[in-house]
């Protein structure tokens, strides 16, 4: 099984002594290259945690992420820092655009930060991947919540990230703006088309939520409780992960 990021014996503990919480306790999974995961539990449960965790944004108390087979717990912060610009994306609940400048000059920002000239066509292809090519020249105040968070995902995916995460990514969006952002992020998971320029990417994507509507649409839902991995559907149907959901609050 060709695994796009594998989680091994995860413990991330906050703080110490008769304070500390334990965030994620011993928690292994993977994640398949193409898939589309949703991650799922009650609040405090640790999916912001593993996420970021996952995504190299934390380093855990104890345990290995491997990201394309590698061990970020050998990175340094310059290695750890490149990982994040070159192999993983992430997008937030806030969008995080700058107001002032516009959807193409958003996208192109991490790289234009690192001292990159984003490559000839990048920019306009991926906002090409999320419906986006005739919205360059907008401003964030010109595009709505849904647009917005479009150019987040473009942003992300402009140095053809391997793993795109998203820690409830449609938590500031209403009901049909959010269903068309999981379409978009739905045909995102797995090989790149064809005609996408340098070689062919398989995007795999991982995203927390607490919606059982938006679960519906990963191809995996895995359950977290008290940091621990507690079930995972398969295919999954709105109604059988809020089945599950239920059980989980009530079982706790
Ligand atoms: N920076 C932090 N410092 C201390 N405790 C934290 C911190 N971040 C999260 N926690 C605690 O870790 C647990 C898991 O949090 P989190 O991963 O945010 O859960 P979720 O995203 O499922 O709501 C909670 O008990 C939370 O209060
Ligand atoms: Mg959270």
């Amino acid at each position: 099984m060709d695994d796009a990021v594998r989680l091994d014996s995860l413990t991330k503990t906050y703080g110490s002594g008769e304070g500390a919480v334990s965030a994620l306790r011993e928690l292994s999974l993977s994640f398949p290259r193409g898939g589309f995961t949703a991650i799922m539990g009650p609040s405090g449960s640790g999916k912001s945690t593993l996420l970021q965790c996952a995504a190299g944004l934390d380093r855990p108390t104890s345990g290995r992420v491997l990201i394309n087979g590698q061990d970020l717990s050998g990175l340094d912060e310059t290695r750890l820092t490149e990982l994040r610009r070159d192999v993983t994306g992430f997008i937030f609940q806030s969008f995080n655009l700058l107001p002032s400048l516009t959807a193409e000059q958003n996208v192109a920002l991490p790289m234009r930060l690192a001292g990159r000239k984003p490559p000839r066509g990048a920019v306009r292809q991926a906002l090409a991947q999320v419906g986006l090519e005739k919205k360059a020249g907008s401003r964030p105040s010109q595009l709505s919540g849904g647009q917005q968070q479009r150019v987040a995902i473009a942003r992300a995916l402009v140095s053809r990230p391997a793993v795109l995460f998203g820690d409830e990514p449609t938590g500031a969006l209403d009901l049909s703006t959010g269903r068309e952002l999981l379409a978009t992020l739905r045909a995102l998971a797995g090989p790149a088309s064809a005609d996408s320029g340098d070689g062919p990417v398989t995007t795999t994507v991982v995203i927390v939520t607490h919606d059982p509507n938006v679960a519906a649409y990963a191809d995996r839902v895995v359950f977290l409780a008290d940091g621990r991995l507690v079930g995972e559907l398969l295919q999954p149907t709105a109604e059988a992960v809020a089945t599950r959901m239920t059980y989980l609050a009530v079982s706790q």
